[in-house]
């Protein structure tokens, strides 16, 4: 495609799912303004030609004129000669997988923000796209509205990218800020989330952290070069014995108050780092880290995700991480790359092989914890050999390694939540 060529025809865009951000993007493609404004920058408009849907008869609020097909036959609609670009916003592994998959094999273009499916199938995909000369393309799978895919591979090409990390996830951010700043339930806050349409159809993938995993493993891959198995990235907050639940489902408000107190807060944060041996190492659990620093300040739905690299040093890309319009910037982003012949979001990168990531609990940290159990007369006397920072019963450590500190509280108290604190954000 030459995007000098303003003579060029449309890309033809079948649309799968007309949820929170399906909706959006077809408001978008139909929307007359937006179009001028595309064709202004010298860009054909992609043209939206059908959609795909379990039930096309259901009123959605979206006037689709009569021109755009609708069908629940996904199958064949993705196979369709008429079709040049499917964009996938059905979520969830199957049918996604399937539909996405033929349509690559049999020449289309794919967009998709399906973070589950890429996560899971992503080298699989990959080799699809490659194999049939295609272009798959999924910058709304991470961060939302935030561009932080194409910058990665594009911009920060003559880098070597030592660590990526972030808030990745705008439901759970919005949980524990709502939680920690105004005292709110966490069911509540997270049926706004639901409403406002930024957690996924099944939240617990949101709540206990999938959907972030989900997320690094997409970053991984295209900061490190592999593609890791999204069921090997720990999930989870290290408990003094037993693991706790993972994502956020165990933070207490206790905790985030305590934090509060010390200048910390808690946050769900996923990081993926290039280890000594060459090897990355991840993780996504609640951390702690200072109130003031980026991460800490990051609060609602907005996400946050760090680079690290060499030449560069430390570049940050933040914005609203989740929801329909904020995404479908970045679903159209993706489209006008593809009609300006940009290819897949890996761009230049060559093949990732998959692989299995270690977590990276077996370094040192200081720790936070809340232990009311601890105070007073039971306080270990040890404890206080440790303390870096304590008010009544919230502790800070010095760095130790995990397996030090669950030889001091364990004895004492086995149901605390142990939080790393993130000393350099
Ligand atoms: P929704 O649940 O709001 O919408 C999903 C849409 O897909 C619905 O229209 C639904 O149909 C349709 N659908 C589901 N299953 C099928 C099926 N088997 N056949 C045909 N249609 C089907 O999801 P979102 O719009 O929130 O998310 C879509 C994708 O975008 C997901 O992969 C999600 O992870 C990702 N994403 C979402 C963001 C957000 O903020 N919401 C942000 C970034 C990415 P029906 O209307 O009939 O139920
Ligand atoms: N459920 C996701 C979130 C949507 O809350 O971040 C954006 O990927």
């Amino acid at each position: 495609v030459d995007p000098r060529d303003g003579n060029r025809s449309p890309l033809r865009v079948a649309l799968l799912g007309l949820g929170t951000v399906g909706k959006a993007v077809a408001q978008q493609l139909l929307d007359t303004a937006w179009r001028s404004g595309v064709a202004a920058r010298g860009i054909t408009p992609p043209e939206l030609v059908a959609v795909g849907v379990r039930d096309p008869d259901r009123p959605r609020g979206l006037e689709l004129p009569s021109a755009v097909r609708r069908t629940d036959a996904l199958d064949d609609l993705v196979v369709d000669d008429g079709i040049d670009v499917v964009v996938e916003l059905i979520g969830g592994l199957q049918p996604a997988g399937s539909l996405v998959g033929r349509a690559l094999e049999s020449g289309r273009h794919v967009v998709t923000g399906n973070k589950a499916l890429l996560a899971c199938e992503g080298h699989v995909l990959e080799s699809a796209a490659r194999e049939a000369g295609t272009a798959l393309r999924f910058e709304a799978s991470v961060a939302g509205g935030v561009p932080v895919l194409a910058p990665i591979v594009n911009d920060l090409a003559g880098n070597r990218i030592d660590a990526i990390r972030g808030i990745v996830n705008g439901t759970t951010n919005h949980i524990l800020s709502a939680m920690a700043e105004d005292g709110r339930d966490y069911e509540d806050v997270l049926s706004e989330a639901q409403e406002r349409g930024y957690a996924e159809a099944d939240p617990s993938g949101d709540v206990e952290a999938w959907d972030a995993a989900y997320k690094l493993a997409i970053l991984a891959r295209l900061g490190f070069g592999e593609w890791p198995e999204a069921t090997s990235l720990r999930r989870a907050a290290p408990a003094v014995v037993a693991d706790a639940p993972a994502g956020i489902t165990g933070v207490r408000t206790r905790e985030l108050e305590r934090a509060a107190s010390l200048g910390l807060s808690i946050k769900l944060v996923a990081r993926a780092e290039r280890g000594r041996d060459g090897c990355s190492r991840a993780s996504i659990m609640p951390v702690a880290v200072r109130g003031t620093s980026p991460l800490g300040s990051t609060g609602g739905v907005t996400n946050l995700v760090e680079v690290i690299a060499e030449p560069v040093g430390r570049v940050a890309f933040r914005g609203p991480g989740a929801g329909g319009r904020a995404t479908s910037s970045a679903v159209l982003a993706d489209l006008l790359a593809i009609a300006r012949g940009e290819g897949s979001t890996w761009g230049p990168l060559p093949p990732a092989p998959s692989v299995t990531i270690p977590d990276d609990l077996d370094e040192e940290h200081s720790w936070f914890f809340v232990a009311t159990s601890l105070v007073g007369a039971h306080t270990p006397p040890r404890l206080s050999e440790i303390a870096l920072a304590a008010d009544d019963e919230a502790f800070v450590t010095r760095p130790m390694a995990l397996a030090a500190i669950r030889e001091r509280l364990a004895p004492v108290d086995p149901s605390i939540t142990i939080y790393p604190l993130l000393a350099e954000a």
